[in-house]
């Protein structure tokens, strides 16, 4: 468990219980020093959801403790409107961890985000809750796709947030790069996706971690103008910017299979005794040819390994994927990307060798590096692709 990693729980018994009706949507709205805005946009969004789900969602107020005595006057708001729910936080503090403490109480089969100052237009919720009825598990509110942008920005901040953006895409293409703008802090997201997932709450930016941690395949996008504040005051200042790209570098570490690429070494280890120990007894015990009995063993090596890796090193995933002539397919795959490995091997070697006159040890030791991650990454994908 990551340091102060926050768990989503399982879907919520709470919710077969016949006393409380069914929720559909658990609406998170994080808030601190927006006393001046609450009353406002909980008005708004219960009108427009008394329209579309009556009884049948949840607005969860999650303030830290705020000085204007934000939370009170949420708590205020409750004998008005029975969806509200207010959460106040004296302990915590930050965006994306107040977030997640409201989704760890929500018993919405469907969680969401807005802020609470009015800059997300609570109307384009409508259009989000509709794409997640047509079967999204993600749709984000974007400032970047058709009807989307920001009102009137300086130079200086679209620059700020366009190379957010940017170094983002650098440091995690498959995440980052999955939505227009992977900012955004107006969306929803199916619960099932992210239950008994742990999220890492560093930082301001949820929307990144919901990506690289949830189950996520059908994503859509709604195209909305960023507003201006009209109350209030931003909570952004350049701590933001250092703790996004930490954020980053946390999930891009984390996001790499270190521990299977070391199981996958551990194997690959136990195949280079195998094929001596074949070797040596084709060999010596029954006088085979050189090539004939190389090739026999690094036959049953390949065979030795791929019966670990696919018990061991990739067992979760072989595991959803059972039947023999499965296991045979990725046998079969497996032993192709090995030999195109041993092909690999043999070029490099000649390359660093021949053409760079590198010593023909530390050549071989770089060629089997870069063959065991080739084999790696290559039957991660191919192989036990999930
Ligand atoms: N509970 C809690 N704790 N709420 C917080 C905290 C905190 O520490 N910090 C900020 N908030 C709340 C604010 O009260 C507001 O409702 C919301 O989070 C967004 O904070 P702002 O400070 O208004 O952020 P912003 O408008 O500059 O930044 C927004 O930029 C994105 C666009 O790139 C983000 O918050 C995104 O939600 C938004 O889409
Ligand atoms: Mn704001």
């Amino acid at each position: 468990v990551p340091l102060g990693a926050l768990q989503i729980p399982e879907a919520q018994t709470a919710s077969k219980n016949t006393s409380t009706s069914l929720i559909r949507l658990s609406l998170v709205i994080p808030t601190y020093n927006e006393g001046e805005n609450i009353e406002y946009i909980i008005q708004l969004l219960s009108l427009l959801l008394d329209a579309v789900l009556p009884n049948a969602y949840e607005l969860i107020v999650v303030d830290d403790d705020s000085p204007d005595l934000t939370w009170k006057v949420a708590l205020s708001l409750v004998s008005k409107y029975p969806q509200l729910r207010v959460m106040r936080r004296v302990e915590e503090r930050g965006l994306s961890t107040a977030v997640i403490r409201g989704w760890q109480v929500a018993r919405g089969e469907v969680l969401g985000v807005i802020d609470g100052d009015l800059q997300h237009p609570p109307e384009l919720l409508l259009q989000l809750w509709g794409k997640m009825q047509r079967g999204a598990d993600l749709a984000v509110a974007s400032r970047h796709v058709e009807n989307g942008g920001v009102s009137d920005w300086s130079i200086v901040r679209r620059f700020l947030s366009r190379g957010a953006q940017l170094i983002g895409l650098m440091v995690l293409p498959g995440v980052v790069g999955r939505v227009s703008d992977p900012m955004s802090g107006y969306f929803l997201v199916r619960h099932d996706c992210l239950a008994g997932k742990m999220l890492n709450p560093l930082g301001y930016k949820i929307l990144i971690e919901v990506l690289g941690r949830g189950n996520i395949s059908w994503i859509a996008e709604v195209g909305y103008v960023f507003q201006e504040r009209q109350e209030g005051m931003s909570k952004v200042t350049w701590k933001q910017y250092v703790e996004y790209l930490r954020h980053l570098l946390k999930l891009r570490l984390s996001l790499w299979p270190v521990g299977r690429f070391i199981r996958f070494g551990a194997v690959g280890l136990s195949g280079v005794f195998v094929h001596m120990a074949v070797f040596y007894l084709l060999r010596s015990e029954l006088e085979w040819g050189l090539t004939r009995s190389a090739v026999i063993a690094a036959e049953v090596a390949i065979i030795n390994n791929f019966l670990w890796n696919d018990r061991w090193t990739f067992g979760d995933i072989s595991s959803q994927q059972k039947g023999w002539s499965k296991r045979f397919k990725r046998l079969l795959k497996f032993n192709i990307i090995c030999l195109a490995g041993l092909v690999l091997n043999v070029t490099i070697l000649n390359l660093l060798f021949n053409l760079l006159g590198i010593n023909e040890y530390i050549a071989n030791l770089i060629a089997i590096a870069t063959v065991t991650f080739w084999n790696f990454w290559i039957n991660l994908k191919l192989s036990w692709r999930v």
